[in-house]
């Protein structure tokens, strides 16, 4: 069709380079590759990760012309991540997509991370239905928790955030201390399938409003293990499985309740998963049981959408240029910015 617009998008904000094309809100591509290379460190490190975006990028986005059957020359504009993020790591999508920029003389559109993750929700997915406006958002991540209230594709604003850790960050530091590979919330989520979720029992912060803290938990975590492998020094070893259950079960309770507490006080009924951490089995039952008791309408991601991925950025983008909101060539990236 004439007016159908094709974006070709890029995410590279922190360890996962990710290229997609879409045909307005229909996702054609979406090829991401993850960088190993972080594995050995138990962490990203961010020299490596910038270094891996430049091996990566150029297969990537070619992948994703390719299976998206586009060639260069059929697209309308290219959208990239911005921030927050690594700042050498959103370096190489930023000068990448200037380049697309100048060499195809097509517009470039700056996409806010976070916001394209809530976004990722508005994508055409086999006749799901999208949100309703507003609907609350509840993005956990590995740099972020928040509940976000969306009046529009373009109206965000924060309701409640961490005023420390962010949920992913605090699933990957129990995971280290009990000496699990990085990154630690797909591995905890794994293990806690078998595990008894009431073999221990942790301090929840106490926290006024709708904010998290997930810092005092790690504490309590730690002291917790410390104290029972003085006992037994096979504590952790032996009970794996429990020791993430509860730890899971603590941190789910913990976005839930206030989740629950944000619905209340917005009174809105549409509330909505994004970001890494909402991957994770037991949120993903827990939300459910929530709209369930209180009468919401639940919308949690495919899994392709819930890590980093360029599709949600290609969303983004397709409604800012619905809007024709698009970047001066000036441009550069931004490792802070808010939602
Ligand atoms: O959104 P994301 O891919 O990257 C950031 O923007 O941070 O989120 C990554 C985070 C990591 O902390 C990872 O441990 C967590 O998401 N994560 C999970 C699961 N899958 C990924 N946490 C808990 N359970 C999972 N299944
Ligand atoms: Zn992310």
């Amino acid at each position: 069709m004439e007016n159908d617009t094709y974006i070709l998008a890029i995410e590279s904000s922190c360890d996962d380079t990710s290229a997609a094309v879409l045909k307005n809100r229909s996702v054609l591509s979406n090829v991401t590759a993850n960088q190993s290379v972080h594995e050995a460190y138990g962490g990203v490190v961010p020299e490596l990760a910038s270094r891996a975006h430049q091996k990566n990028i150029v297969p990537v986005v070619d992948q994703a012309l390719k299976i998206a059957n586009i060639v260069p020359n059929q697209l309308d504009a290219v959208a990239f991540t911005s921030g927050p993020g690594l700042l050498g790591s959103l370096l190489v999508g930023v000068s990448f997509s200037k380049s697309l920029h100048t060499a195809l003389n097509i517009p470039m559109i700056e996409v806010h991370h976070m916001q394209a993750h809530i976004l990722a929700h508005l994508i055409e997915n086999d006749g799901e239905k999208s949100p309703d406006f507003p609907f609350l958002c509840l993005t956990v991540s590995g740099g972020h928790t928040q509940i976000v209230k969306v009046s529009d594709p373009y109206t965000f604003e924060v309701v409640g955030e961490t005023i420390d850790d962010a949920a992913g960050e605090a699933f990957d530091k129990v995971a280290k201390i009990m000496g699990l590979p990085y990154p630690g919330g797909p591995v905890i989520d794994k293990l806690a399938k078998e595990g008894n979720p009431e073999f221990l029992t942790f301090n929840k912060p106490k926290i006024e409003g709708l904010d998290f803290s997930f810092s005092g938990l790690k504490t309590s975590f730690l002291y917790t293990l410390q104290k029972e492998v003085k006992a037994d020094p096979d504590f952790v070893e032996k009970n794996k499985a429990d020791i993430c259950a509860s730890i899971q079960k603590t941190i789910v309770d913990i976005l839930i309740q206030k989740l629950t507490k944000a619905a209340k006080a917005h009174n809105i009924a549409e509330i909505a998963l994004a970001g890494g951490v909402s991957a994770n089995s037991e949120l993903r039952a827990r939300l459910l049981e929530a709209a369930d008791k209180n009468q919401w309408k639940a919308y949690i991601p495919p899994f392709e959408y819930t890590t980093d991925n360029a599709a949600m950025i290609g969303i983004t983008g397709y409604f800012k240029f619905l809007r024709e909101d698009f970047a001066p060539s000036t441009l550069t990236a931004k490792a802070r910015v808010s939602i």
